[in-house]
């Protein structure tokens, strides 16, 4: 599956930490949009969707909330409470977002601009798009 974790460098002292992406480097594409999603309320769930060439980068910069990615193949869990790390995702990964804290925070570093036309929306579609 083409995801994974990516550890930000971090520069910590006593006046607190000062957390550093730079594309091309902990990021591996040029961002063109940034993206946040805060005051999720309990129990609400976001995602449901793939992406035909988006690449992204969630950052859970606050609170916690847990990504569920599928492939076709493999599914797998990540839990974002740690604004040091990022998680890459590639095109092709279904991807729902759920159990926000509430004081959650993922904020989102794009490749492309916004499209709706690079959104699967529809489950059936997606895994009919992976055998093509
Ligand atoms: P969507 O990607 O469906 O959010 P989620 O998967 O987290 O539920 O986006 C929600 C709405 O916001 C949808 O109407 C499209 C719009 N939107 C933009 O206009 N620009 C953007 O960059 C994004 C990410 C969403």
């Amino acid at each position: 599956m083409d995801i994974r974790m990516i550890h930000f460098q971090s520069h910590d002292d006593d006046r607190g930490c000062l957390v550093v992406a730079e594309t091309m480097k902990e990021i591996p594409f040029d961002i063109k949009r940034l993206y946040y999603i805060y005051d999720v309320g309990k129990d609400k769930e976001r995602g449901f969707h793939s992406h035909k060439r988006l690449e992204q980068v969630y950052i859970g910069i606050h609170g916690s909330m847990k990504v569920t990615l599928f492939d076709g193949k493999e599914r797998k869990e990540v839990i974002l409470d740690n604004p040091k790390q990022g998680l890459y995702i590639g095109h092709d990964v279904w991807r729902t977002i759920t159990d926000f804290s509430p004081d959650a925070v993922l904020l989102v570093a794009a490749s492309e601009h916004y499209s709706e036309d690079d959104y699967i929306r529809n489950y059936d579609e997606f895994v009919a798009s992976l055998n093509k």
